[in-house]
C-alpha cells in the first residue's frame, strides 16, 4: 500500500472514530485561553499515531497534542508524519460540522524541489484532510494531482480580487494582528469567510471554493497536508509577505494564483 492510501485509510478511520465518540458525548478542556482541547482530539491522535507506529516504526511523528520524537529524531527519520487530530476543535465542540482530521507526510531529501524548514530539509509528498461530518475526503501525492472525494480537483480561474471570495481565521493568541490586514481586503473583495479550520480553508482553495486564504499563528500539523493538496490543485502558496513558506513561519497565503500578487501588494507596508 502507497504511503498515500495509507494516509487516506487511516484518516477514514480517524473518522469513523470520531463520529462514534460524538454519540457517546465528550469532554472540553482548556490547553490556554480560548484554545480547547477534546478527550476525542486525544483519542484519534493516540489512534493514529500507533496505526503510524506499527506500519512505518522508522518514521517519525509531529503531532499536535503530544511530543513522540525529539528534535535530533526529527531531523534523522527518514519520514515525518505531520498530524493534526482534530483541525477546528471549536467548531466540534460547538457541533458545526467544520473541522477535519490532517494528514500530511514530509519526506527528507534534497532535490530540486527541496525547501529548508527549520531542521528539515525536503518536501511534502502526500496530504490527506478527511471531514467526516461532510463526508469530504481530500488528498494529493506529489506530482499526481490534487482530489476530493477522488475527483479531480483544481483552483478557480478568477484573477481579480474584486471577484474573489476570500477566507482567514484569527489564532487563539494575538488575534488582533489580522486586523488591518482582514481591512485592507474587506473593501476590494467580494467578502470574506471565518470558517475554523485552517485545513479545510486551505482544501477549498484548493476546490476552487475560494480564490485566497491567509492567517497568522499557524503550525505545521494545520497546514503541511493543506499546502501539498493546493499546490497540486495548481495554487500558489508562500508566507503573507510573498515569499517562500516556511512550516514552522506560522503566517500563509494560499491563493489559486492569479490574484496572489494582488494580495500581497495589499498586505504590503501593513
Ligand atoms: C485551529 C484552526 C483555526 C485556526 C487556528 C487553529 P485547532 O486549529 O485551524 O481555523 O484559526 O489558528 O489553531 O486548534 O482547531 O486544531
Ligand atoms: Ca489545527
Ligand atoms: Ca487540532
Amino acid at each position: 500500500m502507497s504511503h498515500t492510501d495509507f494516509a487516506i485509510k487511516i484518516a477514514k478511520q480517524a473518522g469513523e472514530l470520531i463520529l462514534e465518540e460524538c454519540k457517546k458525548g465528550f469532554k472540553v478542556d482548556l490547553k490556554g485561553k480560548n484554545d480547547l482541547v477534546t478527550n476525542v482530539d486525544k483519542a484519534v491522535e493516540e489512534f493514529l499515531v500507533s496505526e503510524i507506529n506499527k506500519e512505518y516504526p522508522d518514521h517519525a511523528i509531529l503531532a499536535e497534542e503530544n511530543d513522540y520524537n525529539d528534535e535530533a529524531e526529527l531531523s534523522k527519520a527518514p519520514y515525518i508524519w505531520i498530524i493534526d487530530p482534530i483541525d477546528g476543535t471549536t467548531n466540534f465542540a460547538h457541533g458545526l460540522p467544520q473541522f477535519a482530521i490532517s494528514i500530511g507526510l514530509f519526506k527528507r531529501e534534497s532535490s530540486k524541489s527541496s525547501q529548508n524548514y527549520d531542521y528539515m530539509t525536503g518536501e511534502l509528498v502526500a496530504g490527506v484532510i478527511y471531514a467526516p461530518k461532510m463526508n469530504e475526503l481530500y488528498h494529493a501525492e506529489k506530482g499526481k494531482g490534487a482530489f476530493l472525494n477522488n475527483e479531480k480537483i483544481e483552483v478557480s480561474k478568477v484573477d481579480k480580487v474584486e471577484n474573489s471570495l476570500l477566507v482567514t481565521g484569527f489564532p487563539t493568541k494575538n488575534r488582533k494582528q489580522n486586523l488591518p490586514y482582514f481591512e485592507s481586503l474587506l473593501g476590494n473583495c467580494q467578502a470574506i469567510r471565518r470558517l475554523g479550520s485552517a485545513s479545510l480553508d486551505l482544501a477549498y482553495v484548493a476546490a476552487g471554493r475560494f480564490e485566497a486564504f491567509w492567517e497568522f499563528g499557524l503550525s505545521p500539523w494545520d497546514i503541511a497536508a493543506g499546502t501539498l493538496i493546493v499546490a497540486e490543485a495548481g495554487g500558489k502558496i508562500t508566507d503573507t509577505n510573498g515569499n517562500l513558506l516556511d512550516l514552522f513561519g506560522k503566517d500563509i497565503l494560499a491563493s489559486n494564483g492569479p490574484v496572489h500578487q494582488e494580495i500581497v501588494d495589499h498586505f504590503k507596508d501593513l
